[in-house]
Order: structure tokens, then C-alpha cells, then sequence
């Protein structure tokens, strides 16, 4: 069944079967090593295959608490080295990462920064550069960018991932998500988002769109404008909270909802986190402080990817997502970006040619 999802996911990912197609001829990746920290499930076994294709040996690790079994079993059995396994504790995480750059592999597709942060601290010879995939790892490695000094592209920060991947899939995948996991109705439910970026965006469109009531609240003030004008309640954060059935954080910051919100929430509130760590939502401290009386899903770990039967965003939209990595890489193993791309977005023209060979497809 899971292995059939598998094959269900590559064959929909029409978009890296001819990039892959492409990498059988050019072999982009021959000799070279790329070692990824990506959550590992199905699309991303799309994408990991498609550079083998491209000639990479290619060594792979999950992300906290979102390695799928499934996706480790069929990688293993198509020549990728997987290390480490499904895993929610920090510390065997972070020996699997260690464990993966002490391999020094010449490329790094990171989620996260955690590869290259682990790279800093014991720098090896022959890295030729590499990925970023989320805003989170973004902002960390961005101070880092002078003492990286090597060609960095940062994937979120390409407009088709913004609009495609964040703003539509992860608004659909969410909401899915919240269905699944409660099994409960959204009609009439009082909804208030965290985050009015591309993430939160299309989480408030899409719980609308389902019929829920949609509080928005945005630390930046031109975002809850926006968040106004867009037909949302922008309340301020306490009453937001008291009001709310449903909290959703997706901000990419911490300890956005904690302990000390507790009295506000409502008996049977229910809280989900959709951004990329944990620490959005103080899950241990609000589940002690409420005794019960709220509840948050997926312990706060992203609720479209930590799940039961996790689906994630849809295959559409990694597809699109994943030929930009593929492209990227491609394009700092063959040298066409130098330093001076260090940790910088999507070059225009790569955007371009996905762009146009998705809408070709
Ligand atoms: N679940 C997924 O599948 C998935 C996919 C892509 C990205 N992400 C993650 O979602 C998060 C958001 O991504 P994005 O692209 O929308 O980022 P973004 O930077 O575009 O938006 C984040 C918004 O949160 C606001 N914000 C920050 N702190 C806040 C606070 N304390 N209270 C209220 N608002 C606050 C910011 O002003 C900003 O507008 C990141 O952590 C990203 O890594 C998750």
C-alpha cells in the first residue's frame, strides 16, 4: 500500500520524470556526493531519485519526527543511503545530521539550515555549495552568508514556491489535516490564524472556504491590512484567542502561543502548528497548564507532515517545488552561480523555465 503511494507520487511528478530524463543524458551530478536533511516521504523520494538519475551518489536524512518508514525502505532499495530512521528526539536527530556532513558531501540540500550550520562548525574541503529549502532556514543562515561564502539557493524564496507550494497546498493540506486528524466539521467554526504570510495566506482562504469564521493576526501591521481588505476578522491577539474553536500558528516564529495563553482559550480549543519547528506552540506547557480542558495536535509539530496517514502538500505543487531544487542544484554543481549567490533566491531564469515547463506539461 505505502510502496504503492510511492510509485502513485513519482509517477505524478511529471515535472522531475523529464528533468530526470534530461539528468540521464547531461549526468550533471557524476562523481559528486549530495547529502539532504529533507523530511523524507514520498515526493521527496521523487526528487532524491531524480538526482540520482543526474549521476549523484545521494546520502539522506529525515527531519524530526516526519520520516516515513515507507519512504526509507523504497530509497534503500534504489541505492540511496538513508541514515538514521523515523526519530521525535532531538538528539538522535542531530547525531544523524552530524553522522551525514562528517561524510563531507559536495553538495548539501538543506531544510531547515541545519546541514550547513553543522558544516560551519567543522568546515571540510570540496563543498560546492547548495539548497535551502524553507523560509525558517532562511533566516538562520542568512547572518551565516560571509563565513559560507558559497553558492546557496534559497527555494522558498522563489515565487513559484510561494504561491504554489505555501500559499495554495499548505492552506489545502492543512485544512485537510485538520480533518483527518479530529474527524470534525469546520462550518461555522471560529478559525484564528497566525501568520498572514504566503503559509498563513492560504490557510485562512482555505478554512474560509470551508465555511469556518477566519480571525487573522499578524505582528506586522501592512499584513493585518491586508488580512483586513482580504474580507478577514483582524482582532487583536487576546481576543483572537478567546474567540477561536481553532488556533493555527504558521509563522516561523517561537513560542507564538505558550502556557500563559491558556486562560484565554476556550474549553475544547483545539491548536495546530503548521510551521516548520515545534516551538511555535509551547505544546508541553499549554497541555500541563490546560489539564485537559485543549488540545494540540501533533504534539505542535506540523500538523500536515506529523500526522497519522501524513499526506503533506499536494503532489502538484512539490513537483513544481522539486524541480526547482533539481534545477538548483544542477545549476551550482555545474558552476553556473558562484559566492556571490550565497543564500539568495531562485535565479529568475530557473523560475522561468519550471514555470513554463509546468504549464507545457
Ligand atoms: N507545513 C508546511 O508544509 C510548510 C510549508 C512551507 C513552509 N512552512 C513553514 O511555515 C512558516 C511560515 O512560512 P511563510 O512562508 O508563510 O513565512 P512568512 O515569513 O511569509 O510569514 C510569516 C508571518 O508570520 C508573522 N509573524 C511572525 N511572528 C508572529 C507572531 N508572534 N504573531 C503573529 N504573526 C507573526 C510575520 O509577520 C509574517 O507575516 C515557516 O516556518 C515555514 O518554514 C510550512
Amino acid at each position: 500500500m505505502d510502496q504503492d503511494r510511492i510509485k502513485w507520487v513519482i509517477q505524478n511528478c511529471r515535472l522531475l520524470a523529464e528533468i530526470g530524463e534530461h539528468f540521464e543524458r547531461t549526468q550533471p551530478f557524476r562523481g559528486l556526493t549530495i547529502g539532504t536533511g529533507i523530511h523524507l516521504e514520498p515526493k521527496t523520494v521523487a526528487l532524491l531519485l531524480t538526482l540520482r538519475r543526474g549521476g549523484a551518489e545521494v546520502v539522506a536524512t529525515g527531519n524530526l519526527n516526519t520520516t516515513q518508514q515507507s519512504a526509507i525502505d523504497y530509497l534503500s532499495a534504489h541505492r540511496v543511503r538513508v541514515i538514521g530512521g523515523p526519530t521525535s528526539d532531538p538528539a538522535e536527530h542531530d547525531a544523524y545530521l552530524w553522522e551525514l556532513v562528517r561524510l563531507g558531501p559536495q553538495l548539501l540540500l538543506d531544510n531547515g539550515g541545519d546541514l550547513f550550520v553543522r558544516y560551519l562548525e567543522e568546515p571540510y574541503d570540496g563543498l560546492l555549495g547548495g539548497t535551502e529549502e524553507t523560509t525558517s532556514g532562511r533566516m538562520r543562515l542568512e547572518p551565516l552568508r560571509d563565513r559560507i561564502n558559497l553558492p546557496l539557493l534559497v527555494i522558498n524564496d522563489s515565487p513559484i514556491k510561494q504561491f504554489a507550494e505555501n500559499r495554495h497546498a499548505v492552506g489545502q493540506s492543512v485544512l485537510e489535516s485538520f480533518i483527518r486528524i479530529t474527524n470534525k466539521s469546520t462550518n461555522g467554526k471560529r478559525v484564528t490564524v497566525f501568520g498572514y504570510g504566503a503559509c498563513g495566506k492560504g490557510v485562512a482562504a482555505n478554512f474560509r472556504n470551508a465555511y469556518s469564521v477566519v480571525s487573522v493576526v499578524d505582528s506586522n501591521p501592512i499584513l493585518r491590512l491586508e488580512a483586513m481588505l482580504d474580507g478577514f476578522l483582524v482582532p487583536d491577539r487576546d481576543e483572537a484567542l478567546r474567540t477561536a474553536d481553532v488556533v493555527i500558528t504558521v509563522t516561523g516564529a517561537e513560542g507564538v502561543v505558550t502556557a500563559h495563553d491558556v486562560p484565554l482559550l476556550k474549553d475544547g480549543a483545539i491548536l495546530a502548528n503548521a510551521g516548520h519547528f515545534p516551538r511555535e506552540i509551547d505544546a508541553a506547557g499549554i497541555t500541563a497548564a490546560a489539564g485537559g480542558r485543549v488540545t494540540v495536535l501533533t504534539d505542535g509539530h506540523m500538523v500536515n507532515l506529523a500526522g497519522p496517514r501524513p499526506l503533506g502538500n499536494s503532489i502538484e505543487s512539490m513537483d513544481l517545488g522539486f524541480a526547482l531544487q533539481a534545477r538548483c542544484l544542477e545549476a551550482v554543481a555545474l558552476g553556473t552561480v558562484g559566492p556571490e549567490a550565497c543564500v539568495v533566491p531562485v535565479p529568475r531564469v530557473i523560475d522561468e523555465s519550471v514555470a513554463a515547463a509546468f504549464v507545457a506539461l
